[in-house]
Order: C-alpha cells, then sequence, then structure tokens
C-alpha cells in the first residue's frame, strides 16, 4: 500500500473509518470524506498526527460541488488518485407500497447516482496514469472499491428499499469492472453482511414515519416481527474491521478478486441463497403479523 493514495467516502464512521485506520496503517495517504467534519478532523489526527499523510474533505457525497472539491483537494495535495473506496450510503426501510418516493430517490440519490457521480470524476485521474502495457492496454491506473452488501443479493420484506440500491451496485460494479479493465482501472465489489455500526441507528431515523403505525398502514402488525429479526441478526453481527480486512485486500491483491464477501455468516447467507429455491427463501424471509415486538 505504500505511496498509494486512496479516497474513503463516508470515513466519519463504521466501516469507512476502519478502512481509513487499515489503509493509513498499511502506508498509504488517505483522504478521508463525510458530512461531520469534527469526526474526519478526529479521524486523521488519530491516523496521521503529523498530517502529512491524510486529508479530511468535509462534504455531501450528494452534492455536485462537494464532490468536485473532494477530487480537486486530493489532487492539490497528492497529485494522484490511487484507490476510491466507495463507501457512503445509508439504509431506508419501509414496505415499497409505503414508502414515499422522495424517500426512495434520496436512498438511490446516496447509495447509488452519488457513487457514480463520484467514479465518472475519479475514473479519467485513474486512465491518465496508467501506464501502457505491452498489449496496448493499460495498467496500474488505480483501483474503484464498492462498498455493497448482502442486501443486493438478498431482499427481505421491509427492506426492499435500501436492498435494491444495492442490487443496482450489483450491475454498475460488474458492468464498471469490463468498461475500466482496459484502461488499468480494476473494480472490485466487497459485500458485508451485518456489521456493528450506526447503521440500524441512521437507518430508524430515515424510516421512522414509515414505520410508524400511520405509516405503514396495513402492514403495522408486521413492523414487531421485521425489528424482532433485525435484533437477532444483530447478534451474529460483525465488526467494521472485518470489512476493512478484506478492503485492504482489494488494494494489496496482485490481481484483486471481483467480489469480496464477508464476514463468514455472509458467505453463508449467500450460500443459501445460491441453494435454495426462491420458494423455500421466501418461506424463510417470510412476514410474521404480530410477531417479535418493537425494538
Ligand atoms: N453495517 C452493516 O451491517 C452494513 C451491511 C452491508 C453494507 N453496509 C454498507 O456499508 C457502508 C457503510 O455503512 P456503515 O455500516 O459503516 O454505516 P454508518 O456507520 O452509518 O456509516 C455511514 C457513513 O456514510 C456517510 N454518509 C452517509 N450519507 C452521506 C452523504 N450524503 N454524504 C457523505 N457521507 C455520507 C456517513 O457520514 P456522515 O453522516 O458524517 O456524512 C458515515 O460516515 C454503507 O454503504 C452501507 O450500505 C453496511
Amino acid at each position: 500500500m505504500l505511496n498509494k493514495t486512496v479516497i474513503v467516502t463516508g470515513a466519519s464512521s463504521g466501516i469507512g473509518g476502519a478502512i481509513a485506520r487499515r489503509l493509513a496503517r498499511g502506508g498509504a495517504n488517505v483522504i478521508v470524506f463525510a458530512r461531520r467534519a469534527e469526526r474526519l478532523a478526529a479521524l486523521c489526527a488519530e491516523i496521521d498526527p503529523q498530517g502529512a499523510r491524510s486529508l479530511a474533505v468535509a462534504g455531501d457525497v450528494t452534492v455536485a460541488a462537494d464532490r468536485e472539491r473532494l477530487v480537486r483537494a486530493t489532487l492539490e495535495k497528492f497529485g494522484r488518485i490511487d484507490g476510491l473506496v466507495n463507501n457512503a450510503g445509508y439504509g431506508q426501510r419501509g414496505p415499497i407500497e409505503r414508502i414515499p418516493l422522495e424517500a426512495l430517490r434520496a436512498n438511490f440519490e446516496t447509495n447509488v447516482f452519488s457513487l457514480v457521480a463520484l467514479t465518472q470524476l475519479v475514473a479519467p485521474v485513474m486512465r491518465a496514469q496508467a501506464r501502457l502495457g505491452r498489449d496496448g492496454c493499460g495498467k496500474d491506473g488505480g483501483r474503484i472499491v464498492n462498498i455493497g452488501s448482502v442486501a443486493g443479493k438478498i431482499t427481505r420484506p421491509m427492506s426492499a428499499a435500501y436492498d435494491s440500491t444495492k442490487f443496482a451496485l450489483e450491475g454498475i460494479t460488474d458492468g464498471l469492472r469490463g468498461e475500466l479493465k482496459p484502461f488499468g482501472i480494476d473494480v472490485t465489489l466487497v459485500r458485508p453482511g451485518f456489521i456493528r455500526t450506526e447503521f440500524g441507528q441512521v437507518a430508524d431515523v430515515a424510516s421512522e414515519r414509515v414505520l410508524s403505525p400511520e405509516g405503514a398502514g396495513p402492514y403495522a402488525p408486521y413492523v414487531g416481527d421485521f425489528q424482532a429479526k433485525r435484533a437477532k441478526l444483530r447478534r451474529v453481527a460483525g465488526v467494521p474491521d472485518d470489512i476493512a480486512r478484506l478492503v485492504g485486500k482489494a488494494f494489496t491483491a496482485r490481481r484483486p478478486r471481483a467480489y469480496y464477501n464477508g464476514p463468514m455468516h455472509a458467505k453463508f447467507f449467500l450460500f443459501l441463497k445460491w441453494l435454495l429455491p426462491a420458494r423455500v427463501m421466501d418461506w424463510a424471509l417470510r412476514m410474521k403479523k404480530n410477531a417479535g415486538r418493537r425494538v
């Protein structure tokens, strides 16, 4: 990782923070981006007390001027971009029938469109950095790691809004991987399972209205079951560094894999999805009336 310069979005918390720490430990210059400036400043002070190998850029990934400022500031300080970790994201919950379309659009804006827009700014920089290989293709231009989710393969009732943003990311990442390969840019998708971060609290705030008795309407008797299943899954949840380790591999492997899945329960759920008929998966994930309790 030495001498690599990597942008990490959504680094003020959870998985993004762990990725920034791990990359910095590996010797990379790390540019951390998110809206909460004070968190980013604290992170930089922790990973790079001298301030020579990190940069905090506070901004909103959905705002074009903030994305442009991020890329500009990175190039001004480090002169190149070897890696981009598209990690910023949040979860919108609620039954599809009841979700206000603007809430669904907002989730796609952060998790999908902003990720594409930032990638559109960074890919030309990486392409220009690539050297020409003997086969006439670019080499070593840079690496892009998108943080997807097991939810990009398995949709649960009441979680389909968020899950569908991660499904979209599966398609976008697969397309990008083929499109950017000739220019020497590798693209990888990391699919976390359940990880203990602020993700749940942020999703609760975003989904409060649509999961309330009035918001959920006829789905209200099923909300308790949905929340109880979430609470159960928290027991098997991994830690952010489980995912940071996979991102580290994507940057250090000679040939990075297309997908990294983790921790173990994520691999297990993906295996079940591959193995089982849809009817069995539907049964396993079915909503139960007046089951569980609201948490
Ligand atoms: N935790 C899990 O179980 C899990 C599972 C699968 C996938 N993931 C994915 O992992 C990624 C990180 O999630 P996490 O679990 O670490 O959640 P988290 O602790 O809530 O962190 C989310 C990060 O994204 C940033 N962010 C959100 N909206 C943003 C915006 N508009 N502009 C800039 N930054 C923004 C937040 O920073 P600010 O609020 O400071 O802007 C924060 O740093 C997400 O893409 C999530 O979908 C998480």
